[in-house]
């Protein structure tokens, strides 16, 4: 046993004992509830469980969960798909995905929709030029697998966003 405190969405979480091959992902869905997050290949190799990382220098990063150890994200501050809308207001990219109709079953979404936030985030503090945006799009998405193969509408939906206000996120 090994003891893990973290923060989940701006909520504090722990100190507490859990075993040390206790995933993150079984530690989400199974103690704390938050199913949003998904089990998919169980191999690092789909991403449909990745959660975001927050680092203290304000930038982040996303990290699957299905084979790594929720004692790891000791310390750590995280997002998972619960934490996106605010008193109920779905973010721009979730309504984003659903203008689009970007998923199907769904299994994928918590994932892309972790992973295209972040790259909204980046852009915003590192705006790219128009001429290399579907590239970044494509490159930030990478890894992400969908089952139903809706990869075209995740990318239009990110897009869309970073349209919409381009002295966001644009040179
Ligand atoms: S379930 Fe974690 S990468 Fe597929
Ligand atoms: S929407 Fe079904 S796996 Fe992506």
């Amino acid at each position: 046993m090994t003891t893990l405190a973290l923060t989940i969405n701006g909520r504090a979480y722990g100190p507490m004992d859990v075993r040390d091959d206790l995933t993150m992902n079984d530690f989400l869905r199974e103690f704390l509830g938050l199913t949003g997050t998904k089990f998919g290949c169980g191999a690092a190799q789909c991403l449909s469980c990745a959660v975001i990382v927050d680092n203290p220098d304000g930038t982040s990063f996303t990290k699957p969960t299905c084979v790594v150890a929720a004692v790891s994200f000791h310390g750590k501050k995280i997002r998972t798909v619960e934490g996106h809308a605010k008193d109920g207001e779905l973010t721009a990219l979730q309504k984003s995905f659903i203008e689009h109709f970007a998923f199907q079953c769904g299994y994928c979404t918590a994932g892309f929709l972790n992973e295209g936030q972040v790259l909204l985030e980046r852009l915003a503090k590192n705006p790219v030029a128009r001429a290399d945006l579907e590239k970044t799009i494509a490159q930030e998405l990478d890894g992400h697998l969908c089952r139903c193969t809706g990869y075209i509408k995740y990318h239009e939906a990110v897009r869309d966003v970073i349209l919409a206000d381009p002295k966001h996120y644009l040179i």
